[in-house]
Order: C-alpha cells, then sequence, then structure tokens
C-alpha cells in the first residue's frame, strides 16, 4: 500500500503570494488592468456571487446557464471550463460563480503556484465529488504537470509513481469526477492536447460603456456612496472597458467626492476628480500616451517589435502585450501586424500629431 497525501484543503499563504506575484499591475499606474496590491480586499466584496449578477458577457452568460443547468438536472459535474482574455474583465469572478451555481466547492491555484507533482497529486487525490477546481494563469503550468493532468481531466484517473529505483511502479489511482476550470490571459500558450480536453471555452470581451456603468452603480450601492447616472457614466467611460479599472477609478473619486465635494458623485466631480488623477477621456494614462509617442517619435509610427518597443519604455514585453496592449488594439490606437507594433491614425490624432503620408494607409 502507499500512503495517501494529507487533505489539502486550501493552498499555503506563501503559494498564494507566488500566484499573485505575476500579471500584477504597477502599483502606481491606475489604469492598469492587472491586480494592484490593495485591490483583492475590495475585489472581495465587489464581486458578484451569481450569475443574475455577473453585467455584461451575454453570450457567455447564456452558453453557461444553459450548461450549468444541464448539468445540475443530470446530477454531474460540469464539463471542463477555459476562461480567457484580457486581464480585470471577470475569470476569477466566474469561476466563483460557476461553483456557487453548483452548489459545490471551490477550491483555488494556479500555475505558478504548482512547482511540483506532489503538489498536484495531493489536490487531485483529495477532490471532492463533483467540486470546482480553479487553476488561474494555466500557461504558466509547467509541462510535466500539464500531462500529468490529461488523464485526471479525461477520465478522472491518475497514475502514481509508488516506490523509487528498480522496484518502482506506477498504480493508476481513480479520483472522483470533477469540474476543472482554468483561466488564461494568454490562450495562444496552451498546447492543443491541453485546449482539447476542455468543453467549455469562453472568451470575455471588453465591455461596453453601459455596461461598465451599471458596474460602477452596482459597486457604488455595495459601497454606499451616492453617485448619479452621469457621474457613473463618466468613470465607465474612462475605465478602458475592464471592470477591475472602473470599480478601482470609483474608490479614488469617492474619496475626492468626501474631501473636496459634498461626497455625491455627479458629473463635475467625477471629471475633476479623473483630470486630477491624469486619466484622459478614454482611460489613457501617462504610459499609454508614452508607448504611443515612442512608436511615433521614435520609429516613425512603426512597424516596431515587441521586444523593441520594450527596451525603449524600460517595461515588461509581458504586461506590454498582456496588460497593456490588448485594450489599446481594441479601440483602434494600436495595430498588430506580422513586422510589429504599428500607431494608428487615432494615436497621431490623439496625441495631435499630423500624420506623414507614408503611414496614412493605417
Ligand atoms: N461582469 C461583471 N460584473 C460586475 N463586476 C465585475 C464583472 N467582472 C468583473 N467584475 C469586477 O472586477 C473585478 C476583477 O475581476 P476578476 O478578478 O474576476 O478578473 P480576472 O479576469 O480574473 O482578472 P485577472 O486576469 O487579472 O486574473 C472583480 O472583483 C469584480 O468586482
Ligand atoms: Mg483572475
Amino acid at each position: 500500500m502507499f500512503a495517501l497525501p494529507s487533505p489539502v484543503v486550501d493552498i499555503p499563504k506563501n503559494q498564494k503570494k507566488i500566484a499573485l506575484s505575476r500579471n500584477q499591475a504597477d502599483p502606481e499606474r491606475l489604469v492598469s488592468a492587472g491586480r494592484a496590491d490593495d485591490d483583492d480586499a475590495f475585489e472581495l466584496k465587489l464581486r458578484p456571487t451569481r450569475l443574475a449578477e455577473f453585467i455584461g458577457q451575454e453570450k457567455i452568460k447564456e452558453q453557461l446557464a444553459i450548461a450549468l443547468q444541464a448539468a445540475k438536472s443530470r446530477g454531474e459535474a460540469l464539463d471542463h471550463v477555459l476562461l480567457f482574455g484580457p486581464p480585470g474583465l471577470g475569470k476569477t469572478t466566474l469561476a466563483t460563480i460557476i461553483a456557487n451555481e453548483l452548489g459545490v466547492g471551490f477550491q483555488q491555484t494556479s500555475g505558478p503556484a504548482l512547482q511540483i507533482q506532489g503538489d498536484l497529486t495531493a489536490i487531485l487525490t483529495n477532490i471532492r465529488e463533483r467540486q470546482v477546481l480553479f487553476l488561474d494563469e494555466i500557461h504558466r503550468l509547467q509541462a510535466v504537470l500539464e500531462e500529468k493532468l490529461y488523464t485526471a481531466l479525461e477520465d478522472y484517473k491518475l497514475d502514481i509513481m509508488i516506490g523509487t529505483g528498480p522496484s518502482a511502479r506506477t498504480h493508476v489511482m481513480e479520483i472522483r469526477p470533477f469540474t476543472f476550470v482554468a483561466a488564461t490571459t494568454r490562450p495562444g500558450l496552451l498546447s492543443s492536447p491541453l485546449r482539447s480536453r476542455f468543453g467549455i471555452l469562453l472568451r470575455l470581451e471588453f465591455y461596453t460603456e453601459d455596461e461598465l456603468r451599471f458596474v460602477v452603480e452596482r459597486s457604488a450601492e455595495v459601497m454606499g456612496v451616492p453617485i448619479d447616472h452621469d457621474g457613473a457614466a463618466e468613470i465607465a467611460m474612462r475605465s478602458r472597458g475592464t471592470p477591475r479599472i472602473a470599480n478601482r477609478l470609483l474608490r479614488r473619486v469617492r474619496d475626492f467626492a468626501q474631501v473636496r465635494a459634498n461626497g455625491i458623485i455627479d458629473l463635475p466631480t467625477a471629471q475633476a476628480a479623473l483630470t486630477m488623477l491624469e486619466v484622459d477621456a478614454h482611460g489613457f494614462d501617462e504610459l499609454d500616451r508614452r508607448l504611443l509617442r515612442t512608436i511615433i517619435e521614435k520609429y516613425d509610427g512603426g512597424p516596431v517589435g515587441l521586444n523593441t518597443l520594450a527596451a525603449a519604455l524600460a517595461e515588461e514585453q509581458d504586461a506590454l502585450e498582456e496588460v497593456y496592449e490588448p485594450f489599446l488594439i481594441q479601440i483602434g490606437f494600436l495595430d498588430r501586424t506580422p513586422r510589429g507594433r504599428v500607431a494608428t491614425r487615432l494615436a497621431y490624432d490623439h496625441l495631435g500629431i499630423e500624420m506623414p503620408r507614408k503611414n496614412s494607409l493605417f
């Protein structure tokens, strides 16, 4: 016989730290979609817990609602789910909602937090019937662990090595049926065998201004902050299509309203606060402007390779690609071409720089 690993109920604190250390916002940067250190407590409070409270992403909600209802009525575990899209759009939130809607347990870990095979084995062998296991940043999972996951996801079986050296042998262990929910900002980095293990693939999109206004109004209500329609709309407009940024701006505007105004967030208060915070009408801050200006002034509008651009800005390549660029591309200020990044006409216009003829195709 072999000894079962001790039950893993929660992820140790130091592992959580590793999990959070990647994909984090520059703490100085108000409009970064990545997590900042002081976001966690607030996000927990503001996080919707049921599908009906989750604003926007209608296609995803419909698909999920059907899958959830079908799984529940069959009394089976829900198919494995892959959530992907830029940071701050609600992947972790949806993972917790899935567990709540199914009425099952929720356990969370992440690609960078899982360092050794034993950790994954311990988690899988202690899984409870039909629970949700959430793996954040799955693109950062080590290849050996990824392979170990395959049989667990497909047949709820696990190969376990017993003993060492010449007498070592593998034992196939049954694990309880469960739902694996994984999230990534970089779906392109997943291998196709891994991708094929997911029955439900959900891609989160940037939110419209109307949807973000609802997010702001809902959060203001939870926080007990008085806000009017136009005040909420102004915050929504400058939130880069991202609920995490909308919530962060709301907190800062609330402070301003309390100290400099009568505590109520209306249009003039929201505008004055956001101007003071140097968040412009598109939700751009100094880094966005510097990025666009660098492409235009240093590289003639592009194309410029990502690594060259990252070096010129003294920023990490991953952060540029995962956190900063997606929104600039979405709203048409930046183009990603095979030869590199290109600033578009909108970027020139926004910065008040005349576009040279050679680039006027973009
Ligand atoms: N649809 C939504 N409705 C209301 N609030 C939302 C919604 N989506 C996200 N939020 C809010 O935005 C915050 C950030 O969302 P979440 O942590 O789920 O993003 P994420 O996609 O997991 O980001 P990351 O890629 O950085 O892990 C949540 O705490 C929640 O308050
Ligand atoms: Mg998350």
